[in-house]
């Protein structure tokens, strides 16, 4: 078991598989980015053996994330190699679902359980209008190709960016009424340079709610309102699906945060939203061994950060949202 120094249970581990993405949503990085060359990224064997020490330290739940986790070179044969991972009991992937359509399938035969799909509106100019390039059908094909191949249950996250989609929320929300799964509205934070901007659109999870209810009727809370790892859960009268809200700015959630994150370059980011991190990479390739990488893991969750520092006007600005996985 890892615990910090407040007595936390951190047991969830975010790897960031690439920095690259085949889409530019507006809020997450500029047009013309630049992405690190891939010799500076973790290759398949460090990622497997890091997966591997991080579970042996009670590490259960692993989420794959990005950049676009599916635009890596053998996803599928690495999913499959950290599905067999002793001590993984829970598999998942943050995705823009472009590839979907094709990947689901073997994805889900490697071992894949689950996957949240960022969809940020449901009108395909608004589409290409946030993602810069992005085809809302290609989404929506592989939001269905993984709902047939298993891959449930299908949570889909909406960034909501004043002046963008907005008024996506209603029409977003009324997809729970009929399809069995979690539509999640996560308020923008202020992140990399743009920080300023961001903060003046941040469209909090009370006027989400505002929103909806006046269309669509009250929201119940699922669970006695209690968290779902960093989400709030509704439901609307006689919904089959569920409404979240991750009201990172508003509402923080670090009192229960159980993450901690392996950047695409190998590091361990103890925060999103702090700018310390740990390097495990560079020990890794100068030999350090297994059992100092495990300390400097041990140490290094022992100093995770108690939670960001928003309301402060503390922004970590070191790193891209592309780079450390959201
Ligand atoms: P589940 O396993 O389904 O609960 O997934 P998840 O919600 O942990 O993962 P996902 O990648 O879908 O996260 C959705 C969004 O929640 C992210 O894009 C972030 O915006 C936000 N988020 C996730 N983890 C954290 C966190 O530790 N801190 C903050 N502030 N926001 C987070
Ligand atoms: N604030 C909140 N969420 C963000 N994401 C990307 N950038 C931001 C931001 N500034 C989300 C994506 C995806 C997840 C990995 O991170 O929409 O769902
Ligand atoms: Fe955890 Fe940091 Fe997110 Fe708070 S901001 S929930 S401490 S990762």
């Amino acid at each position: 078991m890892a615990l910090d120094r407040f007595g936390r249970n951190i047991h969830y581990l975010r790897i960031s598989l690439t920095d690259h993405c085949n889409l530019r949503c507006v809020y997450c990085m500029p047009e013309d980015m630049t992405f690190r060359p891939n010799a500076e990224l973790m290759q398949d064997d460090e990622v497997i053996l890091l997966t591997r020490l991080f579970a042996s330290l009670g590490f259960d739940k692993i989420r794959l994330t990005g950049g676009e986790p599916t635009v890596r070179a053998n996803i599928v044969d690495l999913v499959r190699e950290i599905a067999s991972t002793p001590g993984v009991r829970s598999l998942s992937m943050t995705t823009n679902g472009i590839l979907l359509e094709k990947l689901a399938r073997p994805l889900k035969e490697a071992g894949l359980q689950r996957v949240n799909i960022s969809l940020d509106t449901l009108n395909p100019i608004r589409f290409k209008a946030i993602t810069r390039w992005g085809s809302f059908d290609k989404v929506w094909a592989g939001i269905m190709a993984a709902e047939q191949a298993g891959l449930q249950p299908i949570k889909l996250n909406a960034v909501i960016v004043r002046g963008f989609n907005e008024e996506d929320v209603v029409p977003m929300a009324r997809l729970s009424c009929t399809l069995p799964w979690q539509i999640r509205f996560i308020e923008m934070m202020p992140f990399g340079g743009a920080t300023e901007l961001q903060r003046q659109q941040v469209v909090t999870t009370q006027e989400m709610i505002r929103r909806i209810e006046a269309e669509l009727g009250p929201l119940h809370p699922v669970n006695n309102g209690k968290l779902d790892g960093e989400a709030r859960v509704f439901r609307l009268p006689d919904a089959v699906g569920e409404i979240g809200f991750i009201a990172s700015v508003s509402m923080p959630f670090c009192a229960a945060c159980t993450r901690a994150r392996l950047t695409a370059d190998g590091k361990l980011r103890l925060c999103l939203l702090r700018e310390k991190e740990v390097d495990l990479l560079t020990p890794l390739r100068q030999g350090a061994t297994l059992e100092d990488l495990r300390q400097i893991i041990i140490n290094g969750i022992w100093h995770k950060p108690w939670g960001h520092g928003l309301a402060e006007g503390d922004f970590a600005t070191n790193r891209t949202m592309s780079e450390i996985g959201g």
